[in-house]
């Protein structure tokens, strides 16, 4: 745990700077951190009524069809349609969530490593940060015992987390319940990030945290959206959920100021890809991808890498033994390669980097993968 710090203005999010300015020039994009996109052929068979899409603003909080379907499908009736507001991405949702619900001088709790836009957005409104650390000798789980401890002692105004996790590809189950029985007790907001749930390999779904909200009188948000487990990022299409109405309203209330509303042609897409055979239909294929590439990255890198294995997500976390500046490492590979991956800096953790197991063509993964290792033995690296 460190913290809480107050700083301020807007930090440069490196993360997708890093990204935007490498990912169209790569050879290969291992950067992803979710399953790539399956082509518009492949999802058209279940899109109907396009040609009579309306093309006005449309209803500010999304359209009832899709709220309707993300409140049963996603949720399964842990949030009623009234407490979801569709957003461009979960990116624009968690931008709602911090606009409308923290304030300068909150305390705030925020999961780490992890994405960090939420961090970025808390330093921007003046809240009080205090980061929960976990750690690779404790597979990564969320750090329970001492976020309660922060909370039992400092009261904070929300905790945040990313459950499954970005960047250690964790999936944490009980802690919900725990999180939620004191979020219950104190009044204190559980915010989680879900966009990674469904994209679990070869361990069960987690509850979302509405589930365990609703049963400990707790009031939550869940953020997530059609980016990662879904694969399809390019429809912009996220969403707050919430099992508390107020706190609908105010997101509600937020979003009226950043986009008013998303491209209704991509609400109507979202609201087939709801439906729960489309659903699951992409949930398999993103896991069926993301196994086949982590065999090969195992395979290829084993022995070279140090990881924890990501139990969700399309990513592993892996440590480079002996290296600080991973950032500097990430550069080389990319220009000396052409292939593109996260650097740990960019999750404030150097030593690491982030490397994508969502390509859909596994020859070129595979390909990227053993680039690495070309790279890594040319370099006297990683052994
Ligand atoms: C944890 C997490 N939340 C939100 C986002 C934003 O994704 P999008 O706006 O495409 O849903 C990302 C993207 O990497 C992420 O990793």
């Amino acid at each position: 745990v460190s913290g809480p710090f107050l700083r301020s203005g807007l930090p440069p999010f490196c993360l997708e700077r890093w990204q935007s300015e490498r990912e169209t020039y790569a050879k290969i994009n291992l950067s992803e951190s979710g399953v790539e996109p399956p082509s518009w052929d492949y999802i058209e068979y279940a899109i109907d009524g396009l040609d009579a899409v309306d093309l006005g603003y449309g209803w500010t909080r999304g359209s009832p069809l899709l709220r309707e379907r993300i409140a049963y499908g996603p949720y399964d009736g842990a949030a009623e349609p009234d407490e979801i507001i569709v957003t461009s991405g979960s990116a624009e949702a968690n931008l709602a969530v911090v606009l409308s619900l923290i304030g300068p001088g909150d305390i705030v709790v925020i999961d780490m490593p992890n994405y960090m836009q939420v961090h970025g957005l808390a330093t921007m409104v003046g809240a009080r940060i205090v980061e929960a650390w976990r750690s690779p000798q404790d597979g990564w789980r969320i750090p329970v015992k001492e976020i309660l401890s922060i909370m039992y002692d400092l009261e904070p105004r929300a905790v945040f987390i990313t459950n499954p996790n970005n960047p250690t590809g964790n999936v944490d189950y009980d802690a919900l319940w725990d999180l939620a029985t004191a979020g219950g007790d104190l009044g204190t907001i559980i915010v989680f990030d879900e966009v990674y749930r469904g994209l679990e390999l070869d361990h069960p779904t987690p509850p979302t945290i509405l589930e365990a909200a609703n049963d400990s009188m707790a009031r939550a948000v869940s953020v997530s959206g059609l980016s990662k487990a879904y694969g399809l990022p390019g429809l912009r299409i996220g969403w707050a959920a919430t099992n508390d109405p107020f706190l609908a309203r105010k997101i509600w209330a937020a979003k009226d100021y950043t986009t008013i509303s998303v491209s209704r042609l991509s609400e109507a897409v979202a609201a087939e890809v709801l439906r729960e055979d489309v659903m699951a239909d992409l949930l398999v294929r993103g896991r069926e991808i993301v196994s086949a590439n982590l065999e090969s990255f195992r395979r290829i890198l084993g022995g070279r890498l140090e990881w924890v294995e990501p139990m969700a997500g399309a990513f592993v976390f892996a440590r480079v033994p002996g290296v600080e500046d991973t950032r500097g490492l990430a550069e080389q590979l990319y220009r000396e390669k052409g292939v593109l991956v996260n650097p740990g800096e960019c999750f404030d953790m150097p030593g690491y980097l982030r490397i994508g197991l969502g390509k859909a063509d596994h020859e070129l993964a595979a390909q990227g993968y053993r680039l690495i290792a070309e790279f890594l033995e040319e370099h006297g690296l990683g052994e």
